[in-house]
Protein backbone atom coordinates (compact mmCIF):
# COMPACT_ATOMS: atom_id res chain seq x y z
CA UNK A 1 0.00 0.00 0.00
CA UNK A 2 1.44 3.33 -1.16
CA UNK A 3 2.86 5.40 2.15
CA UNK A 4 0.13 8.75 3.19
CA UNK A 5 2.09 11.69 2.32
CA UNK A 6 2.72 14.06 4.83
CA UNK A 7 1.65 17.92 4.19
CA UNK A 8 4.11 20.37 3.78
CA UNK A 9 3.31 23.63 4.47
CA UNK A 10 5.32 25.22 1.80
CA UNK A 11 3.11 28.08 -1.06
CA UNK A 12 3.83 24.98 -3.38
CA UNK A 13 0.91 23.58 -1.38
CA UNK A 14 -1.54 26.78 -2.04
CA UNK A 15 -4.26 27.27 -5.20
CA UNK A 16 -2.04 30.44 -6.82
CA UNK A 17 -4.14 33.26 -7.55
CA UNK A 18 -2.87 36.52 -9.51
CA UNK A 19 -2.70 39.76 -8.14
CA UNK A 20 -5.72 40.79 -10.07
CA UNK A 21 -7.80 38.14 -8.10
CA UNK A 22 -6.32 39.61 -4.86
CA UNK A 23 -8.30 42.69 -5.84
CA UNK A 24 -11.22 41.38 -7.81
CA UNK A 25 -13.67 41.00 -4.49
CA UNK A 26 -11.87 43.53 -1.49
CA UNK A 27 -11.01 42.26 1.38
CA UNK A 28 -13.15 41.14 4.12
CA UNK A 29 -10.65 39.50 7.35
CA UNK A 30 -13.13 38.07 9.80
CA UNK A 31 -12.28 36.13 13.01
CA UNK A 32 -14.66 33.88 14.70
CA UNK A 33 -14.25 32.78 18.68
CA UNK A 34 -14.83 30.21 20.83
CA UNK A 35 -19.11 30.58 20.94
CA UNK A 36 -21.48 29.58 23.80
CA UNK A 37 -23.71 27.15 22.70
CA UNK A 38 -25.51 28.27 19.42
CA UNK A 39 -29.72 28.05 19.47
CA UNK A 40 -32.34 29.26 17.37
CA UNK A 41 -34.39 28.60 14.21
CA UNK A 42 -33.26 30.38 10.58
CA UNK A 43 -34.66 30.64 6.88
CA UNK A 44 -31.45 30.09 5.08
CA UNK A 45 -30.62 31.82 1.51
CA UNK A 46 -32.33 30.18 -1.51
CA UNK A 47 -30.56 27.61 -3.31
CA UNK A 48 -27.65 28.67 -5.66
CA UNK A 49 -28.22 26.01 -8.46
CA UNK A 50 -32.37 26.42 -8.20
CA UNK A 51 -32.19 29.51 -8.60
CA UNK A 52 -29.91 30.07 -11.72
CA UNK A 53 -32.04 27.69 -12.96
CA UNK A 54 -35.31 29.71 -12.10
CA UNK A 55 -33.59 32.53 -14.06
CA UNK A 56 -32.58 30.84 -17.01
CA UNK A 57 -35.65 28.45 -17.57
CA UNK A 58 -38.12 31.52 -17.10
CA UNK A 59 -36.07 33.02 -19.64
CA UNK A 60 -36.80 30.45 -22.12
CA UNK A 61 -40.29 29.86 -21.28
CA UNK A 62 -43.13 31.92 -22.94
CA UNK A 63 -44.53 34.29 -20.94
CA UNK A 64 -44.27 35.05 -17.28
CA UNK A 65 -42.37 33.44 -14.68
CA UNK A 66 -42.70 34.32 -11.10
CA UNK A 67 -39.76 33.19 -8.43
CA UNK A 68 -39.60 33.57 -4.74
CA UNK A 69 -36.61 32.71 -2.74
CA UNK A 70 -34.23 33.69 -5.26
CA UNK A 71 -30.80 33.46 -4.27
CA UNK A 72 -29.31 37.29 -4.51
CA UNK A 73 -25.79 36.56 -4.17
CA UNK A 74 -23.29 37.80 -6.77
CA UNK A 75 -23.10 34.17 -8.51
CA UNK A 76 -27.08 34.75 -9.46
CA UNK A 77 -27.06 38.20 -10.34
CA UNK A 78 -24.49 37.66 -12.73
CA UNK A 79 -26.64 35.33 -14.36
CA UNK A 80 -29.75 37.88 -14.07
CA UNK A 81 -27.46 40.31 -15.78
CA UNK A 82 -26.15 38.26 -18.37
CA UNK A 83 -30.08 37.31 -19.00
CA UNK A 84 -30.82 41.25 -19.23
CA UNK A 85 -27.31 41.00 -22.13
CA UNK A 86 -29.81 38.67 -24.00
CA UNK A 87 -32.58 41.10 -24.20
CA UNK A 88 -34.78 38.89 -21.43
CA UNK A 89 -36.90 41.33 -19.32
CA UNK A 90 -35.83 40.14 -15.38
CA UNK A 91 -36.80 42.52 -12.86
CA UNK A 92 -36.99 42.33 -8.94
CA UNK A 93 -39.83 43.08 -7.09
CA UNK A 94 -38.39 42.47 -3.80
CA UNK A 95 -36.52 40.54 -1.45
CA UNK A 96 -36.23 37.47 -3.13
CA UNK A 97 -39.15 38.04 -5.65
CA UNK A 98 -38.25 38.40 -9.24
CA UNK A 99 -40.11 38.34 -12.57
CA UNK A 100 -38.77 37.18 -15.58
CA UNK A 101 -41.05 37.75 -18.91
CA UNK A 102 -39.54 34.94 -21.22
CA UNK A 103 -39.00 35.13 -24.71
CA UNK A 104 -39.20 31.44 -25.71
CA UNK A 105 -36.48 29.06 -26.82
CA UNK A 106 -34.96 31.60 -29.90
CA UNK A 107 -35.73 34.52 -28.64
CA UNK A 108 -32.28 36.05 -27.17
CA UNK A 109 -31.20 39.06 -29.26
CA UNK A 110 -27.61 39.49 -29.28
CA UNK A 111 -25.61 40.79 -27.04
CA UNK A 112 -23.74 44.00 -27.34
CA UNK A 113 -20.95 43.63 -24.82
CA UNK A 114 -19.08 40.34 -23.05
CA UNK A 115 -20.97 38.38 -20.26
CA UNK A 116 -18.66 38.55 -17.53
CA UNK A 117 -20.29 35.65 -14.90
CA UNK A 118 -17.72 36.68 -12.07
CA UNK A 119 -16.90 34.28 -10.18
CA UNK A 120 -20.22 31.78 -11.39
CA UNK A 121 -19.01 28.47 -12.77
CA UNK A 122 -23.04 27.46 -13.31
CA UNK A 123 -23.73 30.53 -14.90
CA UNK A 124 -21.03 30.48 -17.50
CA UNK A 125 -20.79 26.27 -18.30
CA UNK A 126 -25.53 26.27 -18.10
CA UNK A 127 -25.66 29.65 -20.57
CA UNK A 128 -22.93 28.00 -22.51
CA UNK A 129 -25.86 25.62 -23.32
CA UNK A 130 -28.59 28.68 -24.00
CA UNK A 131 -25.63 30.60 -26.24
CA UNK A 132 -25.54 27.20 -28.30
CA UNK A 133 -28.67 28.19 -29.94
CA UNK A 134 -27.83 31.20 -31.94
CA UNK A 135 -25.75 31.56 -34.65
CA UNK A 136 -24.12 34.87 -33.11
CA UNK A 137 -21.12 34.79 -30.87
CA UNK A 138 -21.41 35.09 -26.96
CA UNK A 139 -18.30 36.09 -25.52
CA UNK A 140 -18.18 34.89 -21.98
CA UNK A 141 -15.67 36.05 -19.09
CA UNK A 142 -15.49 36.17 -15.69
CA UNK A 143 -12.83 36.44 -12.27
CA UNK A 144 -9.53 35.21 -12.15
CA UNK A 145 -10.61 31.77 -10.49
CA UNK A 146 -13.34 31.56 -13.33
CA UNK A 147 -10.63 32.02 -15.91
CA UNK A 148 -8.88 29.33 -14.55
CA UNK A 149 -11.33 26.87 -14.84
CA UNK A 150 -11.31 24.45 -17.27
CA UNK A 151 -13.96 24.94 -19.91
CA UNK A 152 -13.73 21.95 -22.47
CA UNK A 153 -15.94 19.96 -20.41
CA UNK A 154 -18.86 22.01 -21.53
CA UNK A 155 -17.90 22.69 -24.78
CA UNK A 156 -16.76 19.22 -26.45
CA UNK A 157 -20.29 18.22 -26.64
CA UNK A 158 -21.54 21.47 -27.57
CA UNK A 159 -19.15 21.72 -30.33
CA UNK A 160 -20.62 18.19 -31.42
CA UNK A 161 -23.69 19.42 -31.63
CA UNK A 162 -22.83 22.40 -34.37
CA UNK A 163 -20.99 25.47 -31.78
CA UNK A 164 -18.00 26.77 -32.53
CA UNK A 165 -15.55 27.90 -29.68
CA UNK A 166 -12.64 30.12 -29.38
CA UNK A 167 -10.92 30.23 -25.95
CA UNK A 168 -7.93 31.12 -24.16
CA UNK A 169 -5.40 28.05 -24.37
CA UNK A 170 -6.54 25.08 -22.09
CA UNK A 171 -10.07 25.97 -22.92
CA UNK A 172 -10.40 29.07 -20.26
CA UNK A 173 -12.08 31.87 -20.51
CA UNK A 174 -12.15 34.58 -22.28
CA UNK A 175 -14.72 32.26 -24.15
CA UNK A 176 -16.42 33.17 -27.58
CA UNK A 177 -19.61 30.70 -28.34
CA UNK A 178 -21.19 30.95 -31.85
CA UNK A 179 -23.81 28.44 -31.76
CA UNK A 180 -26.41 27.37 -34.41
CA UNK A 181 -29.59 27.60 -35.79
CA UNK A 182 -29.34 23.63 -36.97
CA UNK A 183 -28.12 22.18 -33.56
CA UNK A 184 -28.05 18.25 -33.78
CA UNK A 185 -29.60 16.26 -31.03
CA UNK A 186 -26.90 13.80 -29.58
CA UNK A 187 -26.21 10.91 -27.28
CA UNK A 188 -23.38 12.06 -24.69
CA UNK A 189 -21.60 9.90 -21.83
CA UNK A 190 -20.16 12.28 -19.94
CA UNK A 191 -16.24 11.17 -18.54
CA UNK A 192 -17.42 12.52 -14.90
CA UNK A 193 -20.66 13.47 -13.22
CA UNK A 194 -21.21 16.69 -13.47
CA UNK A 195 -24.60 18.97 -13.25
CA UNK A 196 -23.21 21.49 -14.99
CA UNK A 197 -22.28 19.69 -17.98
CA UNK A 198 -25.20 18.34 -18.10
CA UNK A 199 -27.41 20.57 -17.65
CA UNK A 200 -25.31 22.89 -20.51
CA UNK A 201 -26.41 19.89 -22.80
CA UNK A 202 -30.14 19.59 -22.04
CA UNK A 203 -29.89 23.27 -22.42
CA UNK A 204 -28.72 23.20 -26.07
CA UNK A 205 -31.05 20.16 -26.47
CA UNK A 206 -33.93 21.83 -25.98
CA UNK A 207 -33.86 24.07 -29.24
CA UNK A 208 -32.46 20.87 -31.51
CA UNK A 209 -35.03 18.97 -33.26
CA UNK A 210 -35.17 14.95 -31.72
CA UNK A 211 -33.75 13.46 -28.41
CA UNK A 212 -31.14 14.52 -26.56
CA UNK A 213 -29.66 12.04 -24.19
CA UNK A 214 -27.14 12.37 -21.69
CA UNK A 215 -25.37 9.08 -20.01
CA UNK A 216 -23.92 10.34 -16.52
CA UNK A 217 -21.77 7.25 -14.96
CA UNK A 218 -23.21 8.26 -11.98
CA UNK A 219 -26.20 10.17 -10.96
CA UNK A 220 -25.53 13.89 -10.19
CA UNK A 221 -27.88 16.71 -8.86
CA UNK A 222 -30.78 16.85 -11.10
CA UNK A 223 -32.66 20.25 -10.56
CA UNK A 224 -32.66 21.02 -14.43
CA UNK A 225 -34.40 17.65 -15.28
CA UNK A 226 -36.83 18.54 -12.63
CA UNK A 227 -37.48 22.06 -13.16
CA UNK A 228 -37.55 21.03 -16.94
CA UNK A 229 -40.49 18.79 -16.24
CA UNK A 230 -41.73 22.15 -13.88
CA UNK A 231 -42.13 24.17 -16.89
CA UNK A 232 -43.81 21.38 -19.46
CA UNK A 233 -41.07 19.59 -21.07
CA UNK A 234 -40.81 16.05 -21.86
CA UNK A 235 -37.84 14.31 -20.17
CA UNK A 236 -37.14 10.58 -19.59
CA UNK A 237 -34.80 9.01 -16.99
CA UNK A 238 -33.59 5.67 -16.77
CA UNK A 239 -30.96 3.78 -14.70
CA UNK A 240 -28.86 1.03 -16.28
CA UNK A 241 -27.38 -2.21 -14.16
CA UNK A 242 -23.70 -0.16 -13.34
CA UNK A 243 -25.27 2.42 -11.69
CA UNK A 244 -25.17 4.80 -14.87
CA UNK A 245 -28.08 7.05 -15.25
CA UNK A 246 -29.46 8.30 -18.97
CA UNK A 247 -30.95 11.16 -19.41
CA UNK A 248 -33.65 11.85 -22.62
CA UNK A 249 -34.95 15.04 -23.45
CA UNK A 250 -37.36 15.72 -26.44
CA UNK A 251 -35.93 19.10 -28.23
CA UNK A 252 -38.04 22.11 -28.78
CA UNK A 253 -40.59 21.86 -26.60
CA UNK A 254 -42.86 24.40 -25.69
CA UNK A 255 -41.91 25.69 -21.75
CA UNK A 256 -44.44 27.49 -20.25
CA UNK A 257 -44.02 30.35 -17.74
CA UNK A 258 -44.30 28.79 -14.25
CA UNK A 259 -44.61 30.22 -10.44
CA UNK A 260 -41.97 28.76 -8.46
CA UNK A 261 -40.45 28.86 -5.08
CA UNK A 262 -36.61 28.23 -4.69
CA UNK A 263 -35.99 26.51 -1.49
CA UNK A 264 -33.04 27.26 1.41
CA UNK A 265 -29.34 25.65 0.08
CA UNK A 266 -28.43 22.33 1.94
CA UNK A 267 -25.37 24.10 0.86
CA UNK A 268 -25.62 26.43 2.40
CA UNK A 269 -26.99 25.30 5.32
CA UNK A 270 -24.31 23.00 5.75
CA UNK A 271 -22.13 25.77 7.93
CA UNK A 272 -24.87 26.65 10.57
CA UNK A 273 -25.98 22.81 10.46
CA UNK A 274 -22.02 22.21 11.03
CA UNK A 275 -21.56 24.75 13.55
CA UNK A 276 -24.31 23.33 15.72
CA UNK A 277 -23.12 19.99 15.77
CA UNK A 278 -19.73 21.00 17.23
CA UNK A 279 -20.28 23.94 19.33
CA UNK A 280 -21.45 22.30 22.70
CA UNK A 281 -24.73 22.00 23.87
CA UNK A 282 -26.42 23.85 20.32
CA UNK A 283 -30.17 23.18 19.30
CA UNK A 284 -30.91 24.63 15.92
CA UNK A 285 -33.57 24.30 13.23
CA UNK A 286 -33.23 25.06 9.82
CA UNK A 287 -36.05 25.36 8.12
CA UNK A 288 -37.05 24.90 4.02
CA UNK A 289 -33.81 23.41 3.08
CA UNK A 290 -34.09 21.27 -0.26
CA UNK A 291 -33.32 17.95 0.23
CA UNK A 292 -33.31 16.41 -3.09
CA UNK A 293 -31.58 13.07 -2.72
CA UNK A 294 -28.97 14.19 -5.07
CA UNK A 295 -27.45 17.11 -2.68
CA UNK A 296 -27.69 14.98 0.66
CA UNK A 297 -24.51 13.17 1.29
CA UNK A 298 -23.61 15.09 3.53
CA UNK A 299 -26.41 14.17 5.56
CA UNK A 300 -25.90 10.70 5.20
CA UNK A 301 -22.24 11.40 6.36
CA UNK A 302 -23.33 13.28 9.56
CA UNK A 303 -25.58 10.12 10.51
CA UNK A 304 -22.39 7.97 10.17
CA UNK A 305 -20.36 9.83 12.77
CA UNK A 306 -23.15 10.00 14.90
CA UNK A 307 -24.81 13.39 14.77
CA UNK A 308 -27.93 14.02 15.97
CA UNK A 309 -30.12 15.48 12.85
CA UNK A 310 -33.62 15.00 12.06
CA UNK A 311 -35.44 15.82 9.12
CA UNK A 312 -39.32 17.54 9.93
CA UNK A 313 -41.89 18.94 7.91
CA UNK A 314 -41.17 16.84 4.93
CA UNK A 315 -42.76 18.34 1.22
CA UNK A 316 -42.19 19.48 -2.08
CA UNK A 317 -41.64 23.16 -3.32
CA UNK A 318 -41.73 23.45 -7.31
CA UNK A 319 -40.85 20.21 -7.56
CA UNK A 320 -37.85 19.91 -5.21
CA UNK A 321 -38.27 18.29 -2.02
CA UNK A 322 -37.63 20.43 1.32
CA UNK A 323 -37.54 19.52 5.13
CA UNK A 324 -36.76 21.32 8.07
CA UNK A 325 -33.26 20.31 9.65
CA UNK A 326 -33.35 19.72 13.52
CA UNK A 327 -29.52 19.77 14.73
CA UNK A 328 -28.30 19.28 18.43
CA UNK A 329 -24.82 19.40 19.04
CA UNK A 330 -23.14 15.88 19.21
CA UNK A 331 -20.13 13.77 19.70
CA UNK A 332 -18.74 12.54 16.42
CA UNK A 333 -16.75 9.82 15.66
CA UNK A 334 -14.30 9.35 12.11
CA UNK A 335 -16.03 7.64 9.40
CA UNK A 336 -14.45 6.96 5.84
CA UNK A 337 -16.78 8.54 2.55
CA UNK A 338 -16.87 6.16 -0.72
CA UNK A 339 -16.14 7.85 -3.87
CA UNK A 340 -19.75 6.63 -4.98
CA UNK A 341 -20.94 9.93 -2.65
CA UNK A 342 -18.67 12.65 -4.47
CA UNK A 343 -21.31 13.62 -6.79
CA UNK A 344 -23.94 14.08 -3.67
CA UNK A 345 -22.07 16.08 -1.85
CA UNK A 346 -19.39 17.66 -4.21
CA UNK A 347 -19.65 20.99 -2.44
CA UNK A 348 -19.69 19.88 1.19
CA UNK A 349 -16.31 18.71 1.60
CA UNK A 350 -14.28 21.77 2.87
CA UNK A 351 -17.59 21.59 5.88
CA UNK A 352 -17.34 17.84 6.17
CA UNK A 353 -13.60 18.32 6.76
CA UNK A 354 -13.63 20.75 9.19
CA UNK A 355 -16.41 18.11 10.95
CA UNK A 356 -13.61 15.03 10.40
CA UNK A 357 -11.36 17.45 12.62
CA UNK A 358 -13.18 17.36 15.07
CA UNK A 359 -14.28 14.30 15.29
CA UNK A 360 -12.90 11.05 17.30
CA UNK A 361 -10.42 8.98 15.19
CA UNK A 362 -9.62 9.11 11.28
CA UNK A 363 -12.00 9.95 8.18
CA UNK A 364 -11.19 9.16 5.25
CA UNK A 365 -12.47 11.16 2.37
CA UNK A 366 -11.97 9.26 -0.68
CA UNK A 367 -11.91 10.16 -5.32
CA UNK A 368 -11.52 14.21 -4.22
CA UNK A 369 -9.99 14.97 -7.74
CA UNK A 370 -12.80 16.76 -8.51
CA UNK A 371 -12.41 19.20 -5.80
CA UNK A 372 -9.24 20.51 -7.49
CA UNK A 373 -11.70 22.18 -10.16
CA UNK A 374 -14.02 24.29 -8.12
CA UNK A 375 -13.62 28.24 -6.66
CA UNK A 376 -10.18 26.79 -5.82
CA UNK A 377 -8.51 24.01 -5.46
CA UNK A 378 -10.41 22.77 -3.04
CA UNK A 379 -8.36 20.16 -2.21
CA UNK A 380 -4.80 21.89 -1.70
CA UNK A 381 -7.22 24.41 0.63
CA UNK A 382 -8.96 22.09 2.53
CA UNK A 383 -5.50 20.54 3.63
CA UNK A 384 -3.62 24.20 3.99
CA UNK A 385 -5.94 25.45 6.16
CA UNK A 386 -6.35 22.10 8.21
CA UNK A 387 -2.47 21.98 9.20
CA UNK A 388 -2.72 25.49 10.25
CA UNK A 389 -5.22 25.07 12.22
CA UNK A 390 -3.45 22.14 14.35
CA UNK A 391 -5.14 19.29 12.54
CA UNK A 392 -2.97 16.43 11.38
CA UNK A 393 -4.09 15.69 7.78
CA UNK A 394 -2.87 13.65 4.90
CA UNK A 395 -3.09 12.06 1.60
CA UNK A 396 -3.18 8.65 -0.33
CA UNK A 397 -3.82 10.23 -4.17
CA UNK A 398 -6.99 11.69 -4.40
CA UNK A 399 -7.87 10.72 -0.62
CA UNK A 400 -7.64 12.79 1.91
CA UNK A 401 -6.98 11.88 5.92
CA UNK A 402 -7.94 13.28 8.28
CA UNK A 403 -6.70 12.50 12.15
CA UNK A 404 -9.36 13.83 14.37
CA UNK A 405 -8.62 14.02 18.09
CA UNK A 406 -12.41 14.01 19.92
CA UNK A 407 -12.31 17.81 20.16
CA UNK A 408 -11.61 20.60 18.24
CA UNK A 409 -7.99 21.89 17.66
CA UNK A 410 -6.34 24.42 19.34
CA UNK A 411 -7.09 27.04 16.11
CA UNK A 412 -5.22 30.40 16.64
CA UNK A 413 -4.53 30.83 12.77
CA UNK A 414 -5.03 33.37 10.06
CA UNK A 415 -5.67 31.04 7.15
CA UNK A 416 -6.37 31.97 3.56
CA UNK A 417 -9.66 31.41 1.86
CA UNK A 418 -8.25 31.39 -1.50
CA UNK A 419 -11.34 33.68 -3.01
CA UNK A 420 -13.74 30.48 -2.47
CA UNK A 421 -16.62 31.76 -0.18
CA UNK A 422 -17.12 28.24 0.94
CA UNK A 423 -13.12 27.80 2.20
CA UNK A 424 -13.75 31.01 3.88
CA UNK A 425 -17.38 29.85 5.78
CA UNK A 426 -15.58 26.11 6.45
CA UNK A 427 -12.69 27.86 8.62
CA UNK A 428 -15.07 30.47 10.05
CA UNK A 429 -17.29 27.39 11.32
CA UNK A 430 -14.47 26.11 13.00
CA UNK A 431 -13.08 28.81 14.66
CA UNK A 432 -16.38 28.86 16.68
CA UNK A 433 -15.42 25.76 18.42
CA UNK A 434 -11.11 26.59 18.64
CA UNK A 435 -9.99 27.33 22.19
CA UNK A 436 -7.79 30.04 20.63
CA UNK A 437 -10.19 30.65 17.51
CA UNK A 438 -9.37 31.22 13.78
CA UNK A 439 -9.38 34.41 11.29
CA UNK A 440 -9.43 34.23 7.75
CA UNK A 441 -7.73 36.43 5.77
CA UNK A 442 -11.00 37.36 3.32
CA UNK A 443 -14.83 36.66 3.96
CA UNK A 444 -15.48 39.03 1.09
CA UNK A 445 -16.16 35.87 -1.20
CA UNK A 446 -18.78 34.46 1.14
CA UNK A 447 -21.26 37.03 -0.68
CA UNK A 448 -21.08 34.75 -4.08
CA UNK A 449 -23.43 32.09 -2.28
CA UNK A 450 -24.71 33.52 1.53
CA UNK A 451 -24.31 36.96 1.66
CA UNK A 452 -25.79 37.20 5.30
CA UNK A 453 -24.36 34.69 6.56
CA UNK A 454 -21.74 36.78 9.49
CA UNK A 455 -25.67 38.28 11.10
CA UNK A 456 -27.16 34.95 10.59
CA UNK A 457 -24.48 32.89 12.15
CA UNK A 458 -24.40 35.56 15.37
CA UNK A 459 -27.84 35.43 15.40
CA UNK A 460 -27.46 32.11 16.46
CA UNK A 461 -24.94 33.11 19.05
CA UNK A 462 -21.83 32.56 16.68
CA UNK A 463 -18.72 35.20 17.50
CA UNK A 464 -17.77 36.22 14.45
CA UNK A 465 -16.29 39.62 13.49
CA UNK A 466 -14.49 41.88 10.87
CA UNK A 467 -10.62 41.38 12.23
C1 LIG B 1 -23.64 22.76 -9.74
C2 LIG B 1 -22.99 21.58 -9.94
C3 LIG B 1 -21.79 21.17 -9.20
C4 LIG B 1 -21.45 22.09 -8.04
C5 LIG B 1 -21.72 23.53 -8.33
C6 LIG B 1 -23.16 23.74 -8.74
C7 LIG B 1 -24.85 23.05 -10.51
O1 LIG B 1 -20.74 21.09 -10.11
O2 LIG B 1 -20.11 21.93 -7.64
O3 LIG B 1 -21.45 24.33 -7.17
O4 LIG B 1 -25.63 23.93 -10.12
O5 LIG B 1 -25.08 22.37 -11.53
P1 LIG B 1 -20.53 19.81 -11.04
O6 LIG B 1 -21.64 18.82 -10.81
O7 LIG B 1 -20.58 20.30 -12.43
O8 LIG B 1 -19.21 19.26 -10.61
Amino acid sequence: MKRSEEIILDQSAAPAFSADQKTHLGSLPLSSRLSPALSGEVDLPGDKSVSHRALIFGALAVGETRIEGLLEGDDVLATARALRAYGVEVVRDGPGAWRVWGTGIGGFEEPTSELDLGNAGTAVRLLMGVAAHYPFASFFTGDASLRSRPMSRATKPLIEMGARVTARSGCRLPLALTGSAQLVPITYTLPIASAQVKSALLLAGLAAPGETSVIEPSPSRDHSERMLRYFGAEIGVADDSTGARIITLTGQPELAGRDLSVPADISSAAFPLAAALIVPDSQVLLRNVGVNPLRTGLLDCVREMGGDIKLQNARDMSGEPVADIAVVASTLRGIDVPTARVPRMIDEYPILAILAACANGQSRLRGLDELRHKESDRFASILVGLSAAGVSVSTVGDDILINGKGAPPSGGAKIESYFDHRIAMAFVVLGLACPEGMVIDNGAPIATSFPDFVDLMNGLGARIENA
